[in-house]
């Protein structure tokens, strides 16, 4: 091999959207840079992509090498290709791809959270078996290092809690819910327009499922257990309401949706729900598209990571500070992992009937003596203690709204009660259960 060859890295790309198009422009900008940063030259020398419009996208200034096809085979059986990224999203046919170019020896980085928060653990298995590693820290918090951290610095560590606003566009639609007195609908659709949200079907970011493949894989990172999508409980944020947020403001809170992931004495519970939380806790203060993560541990006691959880430029910095890690380290001869999966033990996952809350209940009651007794005595058979209790008058003939913040209960008592509250005759209707974290 000559010495020449073995300063190049040659790399594949599977897919040219817009996260590919951000790789791409990074790498031909700053060649020479990372050249003269890392001793090793990053060179794109074949695109595989299926979309003709797409591929016009492509550069062609510093296009003239590179090979260009609309067959994933094409990077994926060229000897030459050291590197493949992909970055196509969703799990099929991601998975065969992905799992082709590893068995092949090839080293791989993706972005794909869908794909590695399900099979991570099979194509991890792949990987190891043929010496090479996948990289992944572009598929949470876009361009916030949070994977390789814990992977490396925060190995030692036991980490044991993990809060953070995982997702821009559902951050985006509360804050300007917060902001601007806009409803849900309105926000979506402001969200919409700045193409945050997805126009067709917006539910994997306001329905939670973002969020869920995010906590899945950070949870498995840093609690050294497998945790899969299924694991985390979810809840989105489509039922939050203007009035929720006015009381919530009125009671000293803010409404986020957090990705909660805990390890108690080797129990891990991961839930992505709404939550009310302290108006002047640092969640509270990220706003709009940015996301936020405390990691707690034993020895670090805390961090907090901030920044651009999606964008193509954000984004593009992890994608290729993978590339950077693996071409650092790079031999063609001798093959190696890079930091490999750290899953070792197999922990218990606590179900989200037995995980304990406090809760933020809205109803709307009749206005009239013994109302308060009746709901106080339901509460008070299911365990249920209330912190603190707000009543307002509603336009209704005879009717108000209460407003409950409960002390910490079992989900599944306060359900049961809740279940118990609708056939009081003089419940009108139970309009809002939110968690409240006060967070530390
Ligand atoms: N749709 C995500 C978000 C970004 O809104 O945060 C990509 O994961």
């Amino acid at each position: 091999m000559k010495d020449k060859d073995i300063k190049k890295i040659n790399i594949g790309m599977i897919g040219f959207g817009y996260i590919a198009h951000g790789v791409f422009e990074l790498i031909s900008s700053q060649k020479e840079y990372i050249a003269k940063k890392i001793g090793k030259q990053l060179d794109i020398i074949r695109i595989a992509e299926k979309d003709p419009d797409k591929i016009k996208k492509i550069p062609g200034d510093v296009s003239s090498n590179i090979k260009i096809s609309s067959d994933a085979a094409d990077v994926l059986s060229d000897p030459e290709v050291d590197i493949v990224v992909e970055l196509i999203g969703g799990i099929d046919p991601a998975f065969e791809f992905v799992s082709s170019a590893l068995a092949a020896g090839k080293y791989v980085v993706t972005a794909n959270k869908d794909l590695m928060a399900n099979r991570g653990r099979d194509l991890y298995r792949i990987a190891e078996k043929n010496n090479v590693d996948i990289l992944f820290e572009a598929s949470v918090l876009g361009g916030i290092p949070i994977i390789g951290p814990l992977k490396t610095t925060l190995a030692s560590d036991r980490i044991y809690k993990i809060v953070g606003i995982v997702n821009g566009t559902t951050n985006y639609i509360l804050t300007r819910m917060e902001k601007d007195s806009l409803s849900f609908d309105q926000s979506l659709k402001a969200a919409q327009d700045m193409g945050y949200a997805e126009k067709a079907n917006p539910s994997s970011d306001i329905e939670g499922y973002d969020a869920v493949y995010k906590l899945a894989i950070l949870s498995s990172i840093a609690f050294n257990s497998r945790v899969t999508p299924a694991n985390v409980y979810r809840e989105g944020i489509t039922r939050i309401t203007s009035s929720d947020i006015e009381f919530a403001r009125e009671m000293g809170y803010s409404i986020k949706l957090l990705a909660i992931g805990t390890d108690e004495d080797g129990v891990i519970s991961a839930r992505v729900h709404p939550s009310l939380i302290p108006g002047d806790h640092i969640l509270a203060s990220i706003e709009d598209v940015f996301n936020a993560v405390y990691v707690y541990g034993k020895y670090i006691d805390r961090i907090m990571s901030y920044g651009r959880g999606a964008g193509d430029r954000a984004t593009s910095s992890s994608v290729v500070g993978d590339i950077i890690n693996i071409a650092r380290n790079f031999d063609r001869e001798r093959k190696g992992i890079i930091y490999g999966c750290t899953c070792f033990e197999n922990k218990k996952i606590r179900s989200i009937d037995n995980t304990a809350s406090k809760f933020y209940l809205a109803m709307d009651v009749a206005d009239r003596p013994g109302v308060l007794a009746k709901i106080a005595s339901v509460f008070g058979r299911h365990d249920v203690s209330i912190n603190s209790m707000i009543q307002k008058q509603t336009d209704v003939p005879d009717g108000a709204k209460l407003i409950f913040i409960t002390h910490m209960v079992k989900n599944k008592d306060l359900y049961l009660s809740v279940e118990k509250l609708k056939k009081l005759d003089v419940v009108r209707s139970v309009n809002s259960i939110i968690r409240v974290e006060d967070l530390d």
